[in-house]
């Protein structure tokens, strides 16, 4: 498992994925659909190393209710254990287990610029709100909320994680843990952080609620998943708004958050048989009673099993005490290597060059880091020290191609050739192009740099 990826193996091997969930709500329908099937899909592809956490510590932010998170940090666990998330393939802990990422979030804390989270969504909105009320900017402003983005580059740099599947509102705090990252590194001289990238599912299907809307807890018009058993599921679904018109007349499933939700659950074929059925007259409380046995066929064994966990929370503690135990053996290491870097370290005194010679170093540790398309296919960057994009490479159809070409681009470095291709350069091997530069950069000088990089790289294989 690569702990960050310095050489051209470490990601031959596994792309860790990781995401957190707010313990302060019971997960609904659309959770389900939207965040919680996905993780698990993506989490059976073959090199991944998934790691899922309940984020409690955020829950803290916006939740002052104890017996609240402490429910809903059992609902959660036991909801993806339910639906499907194996302890023994994917790693699942409670982020308050882990004292590295409160003791991480310090470190980087001390690098994190005050005007970069000034400018964090949630706290510009809970200013600008405060300026509409004529209030003071910051009335009702924790620091805890205003520290939110510095706790959640903790959660993913603790761990070094590759891709971090998120909503689109999340991105904002992804791009800022790569800030605070690539901050970091560059101050205490050293690749210690992986650069991580948000994944947002584009294909993934926004569930309505009951009013039409987007299902959330805020607007009042979810379908709970497994709280509540079967009959909950189904008095929520009976309550779905629908328009007047009779048995008998034609519906507009296109018009109809019924229909979405059904299709979300359906095969191609089945959502098709269903339309006709509803442009054929299918009366609404008929089209609801099929909605939720369809639904149902997919959630009941799942019910079963999150029933089961609820009343044995035991278990629950079991399996999220062995993920926590896994997780740290990752952030208890790094940790150590950071505490180091900064000067707090127990070991043998730094020279008071220390510093500087870490910096030294890091000028030759440029990098390789692949990641996923959203097409599926993958690709690499050739990232410098500075975690400067260098060149991307082209799409390839599987991680081993992937890894293939760059260690084909290794074992090249001194022969192979860059050459201008439009607006960017080509770095061809025996020919053929494997990357790009981006473009607007000065040719020589990229050419140059690639050059160094790849023979500093192929250097630090061999040696
Ligand atoms: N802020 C995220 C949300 O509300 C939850 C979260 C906390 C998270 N830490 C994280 C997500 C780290 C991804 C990675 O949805």
């Amino acid at each position: 498992m690569p702990v960050h990826s310095t050489t051209a193996t470490a990601y031959l091997n596994d792309m860790r994925v990781l995401t957190g969930i707010t313990t302060s709500g019971i997960p609904h329908l659309g959770n389900y659909v939207g965040a919680i099937r996905p993780a698990l899909a993506a989490s059976r592809r073959g090199g991944v190393d998934a790691f899922y956490f309940m984020a409690d510590y955020h829950a803290l932010i916006k939740c002052d209710d104890p017996a609240r998170v402490q429910h809903s940090r059992l609902a959660i666990a036991a909801t993806w254990l339910a639906a499907g998330l194996d302890p023994d393939k994917a790693t699942i802990y409670r982020q308050s287990d882990i004292p590295e990422i409160p003791e991480l979030t310090w470190l980087l804390t001390c690098v994190t610029a005050k005007g970069l989270l000034n400018r964090a969504h949630a706290y510009k909105a809970a200013v600008d709100a405060n300026a509409t009320a004529g209030e003071d900017p910051d009335a009702g402003v924790t620091a805890g909320l205003y520290m939110y983005p510095v706790l959640m580059a903790a959660d993913i740099l603790a761990f070094n994680a590759h891709k971090v599947p998120v909503g689109r509102d999340q991105v904002q705090h992804i791009e800022m843990a790569r800030d605070i990252a690539q901050r970091f590194n560059h101050i205490y001289g050293s690749d210690f952080f992986v650069l991580p990238e948000a994944a947002v599912e584009e294909q993934v299907a926004t569930l309505p609620g009951l009013d039409g809307r987007k299902m959330s807890k805020s607007y009042d018009n979810t379908i709970p998943l497994f709280e509540g058993g079967a009959r909950a599921t189904r008095a929520a679904i009976m309550r779905i708004v629908t328009d007047s018109r009779e048995p008998g007349e034609p519906k507009d499933p296109d018009a109809s958050s019924l229909f979405t939700i059904f299709r979300a659950f359906a095969a191609p074929e089945e959502t098709a048989a269903f339309r006709d059925e509803l442009e054929g007259g299918l009366g609404w409380g008929e089209a609801k009673q099929r909605l939720f046995e369809r639904i149902d066929s997919e959630l009941a064994p799942m019910r079963d099993r999150y029933a089961h966990l609820m009343a044995h929370p035991d278990e629950v503690e079991a399996i999220l005490m062995a993920g926590a135990a896994r997780a740290r053996r990752i952030a208890t290491p790094l940790l150590a290597q950071l505490r180091d870097a900064v000067g707090l370290g127990h070991g043998k005194a730094r020279s008071a060059g220390g510093r500087k010679k870490g910096r030294k170093k890091a000028a030759r540790q440029a990098r390789f880091v692949s990641f996923r398309e959203k097409d599926g296919s993958f690709r690499f960057r050739l990232l410098s020290a500075d975690g400067e994009e260098l060149a991307l490479s082209r799409g390839f159809d599987d991680p081993r191609t992937s890894g293939e070409a760059i260690r084909d681009l290794l074992a090249a470095a001194d022969a192979i050739e860059i050459v201008p291709e439009g607006e960017v350069l080509a770095v061809q091997v025996a020919g053929a192009t494997v990357a790009l530069t981006p473009s607007g950069v000065d040719a020589g000088a990229q050419a140059e740099r690639i050059r160094a990089s790849l023979a500093a790289l192929a250097a630090e294989k061999e040696g």
